[in-house]
C-alpha cells in the first residue's frame, strides 16, 4: 500500500477523508493524522480527529495523532489560547478596503462551534496526542522512505504544517508528494475568488506552491460536482448504527449551512476527493500548469492564479490541477470505507 499521512482540520467534510483513508487498508498505510487550525481552532480539530477515530473503533495510539500550527505562519498573534477572541476582533477592526483579516479566521457558519456540529461523538475520549510537532513527525516518518517511494502528504486543510515541513526540512522534499484540497479557479467560498484553505494561510499555500514537490491540486471546480445527494444522504443511513447517524448528522448539518450560506441544494464533500485521487488517480483528469497564489491584501487575497494556456507565466509548470474525477467510482469507495468503519 502508498504510505500517506493525512494533514487535516476536522471538519465536517474531513472526517469523511479520515475514514476514506484509515478504511482503505489495500491501497493506502495510513501511518499518521497531524492536524492544523483551520476550520476551528487547533484543540478543535485536534479533539475532532481524535473523535473520528475514536468512534470508528481505533484504539488508543493505533494511529499516531500530531498537532501542528495553531496560525497562519504571518499571524503568530493568532496563536492558541485565545485564537478565536483576537481573529474575531480583527475582523471588527476591518474597513471596506481591508480583506485579509478573513485570514486565520474559522467559518463558524460552516462548520459550527465544535468544528464538526452536527455529530454526538462522545467528546470525553482520552486524549493520546504524540508529543512530537506535526512537521517533526513528518520527518521522521519521512526519512524512512526514498525518492523512488515516498510518502503521500495529503492534506484537506490550511498549508500551514507542510509550509513549515518543507521549510524546516528541505533534505526531505525529494522523499514526499503532496495532494491538496484546495483553491479555486472560478468561485470562491471565504470570498468571491478565494477558497477556505487558501485564504487561512496564504503564504504557507505560497511557500509549498514553489517548494518543488510534486504538487496535485483538488480544487472547488472539482468538489462542487460531488455534491451528497438526498439518494447518497439516504445510502448513509441505512447503514443504520449510531456511528452511521452520526455521519449522516455531520452531512445534515453541512447540508444546511451550504443552503444557507451559498444557496446550494446538496452540500459538496471536498476532502475525501484528495484521498480519492491517491486510491486511483486513473479516475481523475489532470492539467499540468503553473498555479500561483496571491499573497497581498484587498479583493484578491488567497486566489490560486492558474496559467491554463502555458502562455501568461514564464515559470516551470508547478501542479496538478485535477478537473474531472469518476463520481460514481467515488461514492461507492466511500460508501465502502463508511461500512467498514461501521462495523469495526
Ligand atoms: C475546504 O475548506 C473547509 O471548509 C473544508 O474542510 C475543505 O477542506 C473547502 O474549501
Ligand atoms: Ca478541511
Amino acid at each position: 500500500p502508498i504510505p500517506v499521512i493525512l494533514d487535516c482540520d476536522p471538519g465536517h467534510d474531513d472526517a469523511f477523508a479520515i475514514i476514506l483513508a484509515a478504511f482503505s487498508p489495500e491501497e493506502l498505510s495510513l501511518l499518521a493524522i497531524t492536524t492544523v487550525s483551520g476550520n476551528q481552532s487547533l484543540e478543535k480539530t485536534t479533539l475532532n480527529a481524535l473523535r473520528i477515530l475514536h468512534a470508528c473503533g481505533f484504539k488508543e495510539n493505533s494511529i499516531l495523532v500530531a498537532k501542528g500550527a495553531s496560525a497562519p505562519l504571518m499571524l503568530p498573534e493568532l496563536a492558541e489560547p485565545d485564537n478565536q477572541a483576537e481573529s474575531t476582533a480583527l475582523n471588527t477592526n476591518c474597513d471596506s478596503s481591508c480583506y485579509q483579516p478573513l485570514t486565520g479566521r474559522h467559518p463558524v457558519e460552516v462548520h459550527g462551534e465544535t468544528g464538526m456540529d452536527g455529530a454526538d461523538f462522545p467528546l470525553t475520549v482520552i486524549p493520546k496526542i504524540e508529543h512530537r510537532k506535526a512537521w517533526n513527525l513528518m520527518a521522521d516518518i519521512v526519512q524512512l522512505y526514498s525518492p523512488e517511494f515516498p510518502v503521500t502528504v495529503i492534506a484537506t486543510g490550511p498549508l500551514t504544517n507542510i509550509a513549515l515541513f518543507v521549510t524546516l526540512y528541505p533534505e526531505l522534499r525529494k522523499n514526499i508528494r503532496i495532494v491538496f484540497m484546495g483553491g479555486t479557479f472560478e468561485r470562491g467560498n471565504i470570498h468571491p475568488t478565494a477558497e477556505f484553505n487558501i485564504l487561512h494561510d496564504p503564504e504557507a499555500a505560497h511557500i509549498v506552491f514553489h517548494s518543488g514537490v510534486s504538487l496535485t491540486m483538488i480544487p472547488l471546480d472539482l468538489t462542487h460536482q460531488v455534491l451528497v445527494t438526498e439518494d447518497i444522504l439516504e445510502r448513509i443511513h441505512a447503514l443504520n448504527t449510531p456511528f452511521a447517524k452520526n455521519m449522516a448528522g455531520l452531512i445534515e448539518f453541512f447540508r444546511n449551512s451550504y443552503q444557507r450560506t451559498f444557496g446550494f441544494a446538496s452540500p459538496p464533500l471536498h476532502d475525501p476527493c484528495a484521498v480519492a485521487y491517491v486510491l486511483d488517480p486513473r479516475r481523475f483528469e489532470t492539467q499540468f500548469i503553473r498555479v500561483e497564489v496571491e499573497t497581498g491584501k484587498g479583493l484578491c487575497a488567497g486566489q490560486t492564479v492558474g496559467d491554463f494556456y502555458g502562455h501568461f507565466f514564464k515559470k516551470p509548470k508547478n501542479i496538478y490541477v485535477v478537473q474531472k474525477m469518476d463520481i460514481e467510482w467515488f461514492w461507492n469507495r466511500m460508501l465502502q470505507s463508511l461500512t467498514k468503519a461501521n462495523e469495526q
